[in-house]
């Protein structure tokens, strides 16, 4: 989609009219006809007239956005090549709207849609193309961009992208935005003892990886580590997955990927916040050199681990991730982690929500703000003491699996509070996008497949401690 910023109307092939708090002003008659009354999730294509008519429902900054893609589907099946739309005083949802909703996945289709290769053109009619609305657009192009970016990463399948391929990504993502990076093997964890990120890999063909790149601005406001849960593929290991479930693992990097999407976005954005991504990037898979349910793992920070579970992999993954982020980056102030961690997570809140977890409320609740401003869906889990009590391991320091099947997004949260420095304890925040980073619906702005979950309300996170 080529997007171009105007000021005064031009005539083209159709015109994309948002319909706000139901109040239709124009083609009243023919809108009757067809039964549009401008609410959400309707629309009235009109190819005599060339306008199309979008539903918004109450004019909200979400319902902008998600009706903006909305159009955009109905746009891409026409032959309709260029379009032009109103921003109103949501210039950024409109932008991200537009190239959320145009998202395509087609790596795999053989004879890909021919008009969706024509390169499409959409208007954006705004009051003034004054500094303040080219900086709020590209904003939202690099946004939009960036979670494009993820979707496709996590989209590809384990075949196409596994560990080496994840750092690589990585590296051109730092070559691109002139960042640093340091990419680790099996050798390394074996130098720095750490047996949990060790242990989840081995049985891969594919040798794994943590990633630690660094985006470090001059006087940077804050510092800011985030970590990424990057299973390329999780077959559950020994503790194998049954076959309906194992089904869309592919998408088990949603968290790495999304780690990988927001270093990119801030650093076209230049935010003055230094920024650490940390992934750890591994496929768990079976065989005679798997890890077994029974196996005690040491962690980098010296705390043993019982398995019993080897489908628990990527709290594994992320202990380890997360002893060398304390050990390795000195005084930030937050540090915030992404997996799909937990299927109990899906099952609490349902498929389109983030769970957030933490010590601290204060922080929870700031980076809850954010998510719903940014337009995706969070709510605060909390910690309780009798939940605590179930990870608690008879021969090791800790076990990798509850004693109770009830609660389970929370006790995985609470396993990885194990590997929080305590004087990091209120820095930190943990997210299981287990829910929203792969859903095979259509749902708001979101395609069938991965949605990029993490990346919009992170950088609204940052651009809100920015603005404090
Ligand atoms: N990657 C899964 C969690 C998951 C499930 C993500 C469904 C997305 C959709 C994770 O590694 C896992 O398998 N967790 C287990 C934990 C259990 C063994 C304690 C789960 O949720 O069943
Ligand atoms: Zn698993
Ligand atoms: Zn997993």
């Amino acid at each position: 989609m080529k997007l171009n910023l105007i000021e005064e109307s031009i005539n083209t092939e159709l015109e994309i009219i948002i319909i706000k708090n139901n109040n239709i002003e124009s083609d009243n008659e023919v809108l009757q006809k067809l039964n549009f009354k401008g609410e959400i999730d309707t629309s009235a294509l009109l190819p005599e007239l060339g306008k199309l008519y979008i539903g918004c429902g109450e004019y909200s900054s979400d319902n902008v956005r998600c009706s903006v893609a909305a159009a955009m589907r109905i746009f891409s099946d026409t032959n309709f090549c260029e379009a032009i739309i109103e921003a109103g005083e949501y210039l950024a949802e409109v932008v991200e709207g537009i190239e959320l909703g145009s998202y395509s996945f087609t790596k795999y289709k053989s004879n890909k849609d021919n008009k969706k290769e024509i390169e499409k053109t959409i208007n954006i009619l705004v009051e003034k193309v004054d500094p303040k609305t080219i900086e709020i657009f590209e904003d939202a192009v690099n946004l939009s961009n960036s979670v494009n970016m993820v979707r496709d990463f996590v989209n590809t399948t384990p075949e196409d992208f596994y560990p080496k391929i994840m750092a690589k990504k990585a590296k051109k993502i730092a070559i691109e935005n002139n960042l640093e990076i340091k990419i680790f093997g099996e050798k390394y964890f074996t130098e720095q003892k750490m047996g949990a990120i060790s242990a989840v890999g081995r049985a891969s063909r594919h040798d794994s990886r943590l990633i630690h790149m660094t985006y470090a601005p001059a006087n940077p406001m804050k510092k800011i580590v985030l970590i990424g849960k990057g299973l390329t593929y999780d077959s559950g290991g020994l503790s194998l997955k049954p076959a309906d479930f194992m089904v869309t693992m592919k998408s088990d990097k949603s968290g790495g990927s999304a780690v990988l999407g927001i270093m990119n976005a801030i650093a076209k954005m230049k935010l003055p916040i230094e920024v650490h991504g940390i992934i750890g990037a591994v496929e768990n898979m079976i065989g005679g050199d798997a890890y077994k349910p029974d196996d005690v793992l040491v962690a980098k920070n010296g705390k043993t681990i019982e398995v019993r579970n080897t489908d628990a992999e990527g709290r594994l993954v992320l202990a380890d991730c997360l002893c060398y982020a304390q050990d390795e980056i000195q005084d930030f102030d937050y540090i915030i982690d992404y997996a799909t961690l937990t299927g109990a997570c899906v099952v609490g809140v349902g498929h389109y929500t983030t769970g957030i977890m933490g010590n601290n409320i204060l922080l929870n609740n700031k980076l809850q703000e954010s998510a719903l401003k940014s337009g995706e869906l969070a709510t605060i889990l909390h910690f309780n003491k009798y939940l605590k009590k179930t990870i608690k391991s008879k021969i090791a320091d800790i076990c990798n699996i509850s004693s109770t099947r009830y609660g389970g997004a929370i006790t995985a949260g609470m396993f990885l509070d194990e590997f929080i420095k305590e004087e990091n304890k209120q820095k930190w925040i943990h997210c299981d996008i287990a829910g929203p980073a792969f859903v095979e619906e259509i749902w708001g702005c979101n395609p069938y497949g991965a949605s990029g979950a993490g990346v919009r309300f992170t950088v609204k996170f940052m651009k809100d401690l920015i603005a404090e």
